[in-house]
Formats: C-alpha cells, structure tokens, sequence
C-alpha cells in the first residue's frame, strides 16, 4: 500500500479500507507521509466526501494515535461539551461551576482561539495566576475536590488531530463535514467523558453556513459517539451574532460573573438549554429537575463561588471573580447607528475579526494576546435604535486596530426598516432517538 495510491482512490471517489485509513493517519502522525501528500489527500476528501463507516475509521484511528484519557477513579458521572466554536462563547465557563454544583464531574480540556473565534483558555489565562497546564495527576485531584476543572489539551491527545488540523487551517480544508466530525469526535472519545453534549453553531460566526448543514455534522457526530458507547446529544445553535455581549478575553469573563449572577441574556439561555440537556443525558435528571437543580445553582450564588473555587484551585486569583472591576480593560470608544431602523443582520464573524484587531485574538499561532481589549454590544438582532444610539463599545489598547475594528463593526451591523424575525437561540436537539426541532 501507497500514500499515493490513497491519494489515487480518494481522487477517484472510492471508499478507502479501514487500513488505509490508519495508514495515512498513522503514517502522517509519525511524518513517514509528508505535509504535501497529506495535502492532496485532505483536498480529495474536502471534495469528495467520506462514507459514515470511513469518518468512523478515520475518527478512531485520530483518537488512538495519542492517550486515551481513563477518568473512571473519579467513581462519578463526568461530563463534556465543545462548541464547534463562534464568537462571545463563553458558555464553558460558567456551565463548568454550574454543573459541578449539579453534582456532576466536568473534566474539561479546551483550545485556544484563532483567526476571527475566542478560545476557552485564552480567556481563563486572562484572570491572573490561572494556570491552564496542569499536569494530568493535578486535572485530576482538582476535578476530584472541586468538581470542575479547565485545561488545555494535553500534548498526548489525539496529535493526529493537531497535525492535521494546522493543516487543514492554511490549505483550505477545514470545512469539510467528515474531517470536522473526525477532528472533533477524536477528541472528545479520548478526553475520558462519559456524557457529551455537543454545540454545533450555524450562521455568519461559525464554520457551518446553515442549520441544515449544521444538523448534518451533528447528526453524524451523534451517530459516531453511540457507536463509541457514550451518551450523546448535540444542539444546533444561532451563531449569526455574538453570543456574549461581552467579546474579548477578560469582557467575558465580566459577562460569565453576570450571568452568574443571574443576569438573563442570550448567553443565560443557552447555558441553561446546553446544561440542561447535558444533566437529562447523564440519566440522573429530567427536563423538570434539571431546571431546578440549574436555577438552585444560579440563584444561591453557589455556581459563582464554585468557579471563585475553581480558579483558586488552578492557581488563580479569585478575587477577580468575586470583584470583576478588578480587570484592566482598555480604553473607551463607542460605534454609533447612522440612521435610525432596526439592526436586521450581523455579520459575527467581522465583530471577531474586530477583536483580533484590537489585539484581542491572534493572526498567528505565536501572536500574543492583549486580554484588557474587545468590544460591549448593546443591540442585537432585532434591536430598534435610532440615528447616534451606541450600537457597541470598543475598548482598545492606545489605539492599536481601533481603526479597523469600528470600521468591521459598523460593516458587520446592518440596518433596515423592517424588524427581523426573532432569532431562536436554538434549531434542533439532535440524540440517538432522533431530531427534535424547536
Ligand atoms: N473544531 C475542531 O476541533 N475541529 C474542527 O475541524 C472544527 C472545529
């Protein structure tokens, strides 16, 4: 067998074996097959599509190609959730403390943010001291004492995932519904989960266009865990704005405090609808009790301590959690409405874009971030403003990007006469008994 005679079969549109499948996995994992071939291959599959029993090849051999993390001595139910990523989506960080409240454990590795998306661990390290590398025997005896704990993925897991993913991200084959299920499935089999919830976003922030394709991906992702024998449940998510109002590093870790807090925006509600899927899954609650245990986290200020806890237990300093004015935020702008209406669209990614221009993001890998910098959003789709009303404030660094950023934001906000249609923060549940539409 030949990585070019895989190359050839994929060209061709044939169904490729189980073992040429952990051929070109392992083989470019171990660099025997070079970024070039794997290139050509990786364009082959964008186009030509893989079959369900090859994404589950696929899946598998990127899952065994690193540590398959084994969490059972924690003697609990532990839980996951991935956001196929977006904008403002900061749903990790509060969901963390509220279900560790609910009595579930949440082990939880997550990525960085590049290009126009905000990552997970960019925005803890914000908050002083907060280390995001624990070694894998200290994850551990936090996720046993507190019952949540936040890390990066650890080098071991699944690196044919690592390898393939850079890959894909400079020659043009991220969105490709079979390397996207395999990147992620890969990940969250070998993460040491029993219950998943998967976030599969839609819209202009996210990589999926529509709900349609999106329920696809969930739809095959779900399909892969139960084979795995997880139990699993995907929701199709609105990422045509940011979720957060709050977008750059410490600004959501304000808007986590305040939804926390028990502040009701579009970030509140689709923390509740992804925690309270994930709590019926586990088996240990209903739709009914879940909601309340949700709200008994949320209204007795536990699930806000719980995260103060978290933080201290991972070498951070909690006082900005109980104090978030404590955070350096840089300095003032405002993005006014040009004439009056209705905001009728956004374009989230833009609002992203903004942010690393800021400095809020990276445009490379090596790129430090400014965490003090983003953007406070007070319309969202729908929203009726009238001509000199704040639609945003941008917070900047000595003016770095600032010129950029307003001008993304005031492209990225469209406004019209008519007032839109109310955007649903969810589509669909997807779970092995089938597609709930909402
Ligand atoms: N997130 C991932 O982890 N992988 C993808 O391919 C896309 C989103």
């Amino acid at each position: 067998m030949t990585i070019l005679d895989i190359i050839e079969k994929k060209k061709n549109k044939q169904e490729l074996t189980k073992e040429e499948i952990m051929f070109f996995i392992n083989g470019f994992t171990n660099g025997t097959v070079p970024d070039y071939q794997m290139s050509a291959l990786l364009m082959a599959i964008l186009l030509n599509g893989m079959t369900d029993r090859e994404t589950f090849e696929m899946t598998d051999a990127m899952l065994h190609s690193g540590d398959v993390v084994d969490m059972s001595a924690l003697g609990g139910i532990v839980v996951d959730k991935h956001s196929t990523g977006g904008i403002g989506d900061s749903t990790t960080l509060a969901l963390a403390p509220i279900l560790a409240c609910c009595g579930v454990y949440v082990a939880k590795m997550s990525g960085r943010g590049l290009g126009f998306t905000g990552g997970t661990i960019d925005k803890l390290e914000s908050i002083p001291g907060f280390d995001t590398a624990l070694s894998e025997d200290e994850f551990f005896q936090v996720v046993k004492r507190v019952g949540c704990a936040v890390i990066g993925q650890t080098a071991n897991l699944a690196p044919a995932d690592k390898k393939i993913y850079a890959l894909r991200d400079v020659t043009g084959t991220v969105n490709s519904i079979p390397l996207i299920c395999a990147s992620i499935m890969s990940k969250k089999l070998a993460s040491g989960s029993d219950t998943i919830l998967l976030d599969v976003k839609y819209g202009s922030g996210a990589f999926m266009p529509d709900p349609e394709s999106a329920l696809e991906l969930a739809t095959k992702m779900v399909a892969i865990g139960t084979l795995a024998g997880k139990r699993i449940g995907a929701l199709i998510t609105d990422m045509q704005q940011p979720l957060s109002d709050h977008v750059g590093n410490s600004l959501e870790i304000i808007g986590i405090v305040d939804v926390l807090k028990g502040k009701k925006n579009r970030l509140y509600y689709e923390i509740r609808e992804v925690a309270l899927r994930l709590l019926t899954l586990t088996g240990k609650y209903n739709l009914v009790t879940a909601n309340e245990a949700f709200q008994e986290a949320i209204d007795s200020g536990s699930a806000l301590n719980k995260f103060a806890e978290m933080v201290q237990a991972q070498h951070g300093d909690p006082s900005y959690i109980l104090n978030p004015d404590k955070f350096a935020i840089g300095t003032r702008d405002v993005v006014t409405a040009k004439t009056d209406g209705y905001v009728t669209a956004m374009v989230a990614a833009d609002i992203g874009r903004a942010v690393t221009h800021l400095g809020g993001g990276r445009m490379t890998k090596s790129d430090t971030i400014d965490f003090s910098v983003g953007v406070i959003m007070h319309v969202a789709i729908g929203s009726s403003v009238k001509r000199g009303d704040v639609l945003c404030e941008v917070f900047h660094n000595g003016g770095r990007g600032l010129s950029e950023a307003k001008a993304l934001i005031e492209n990225a906000i469209t406004i019209g006469c008519d007032k839109p249609a109310e955007h649903k923060i969810a589509y669909a549940y997807v779970s092995k008994d089938g597609v709930e539409l909402y």
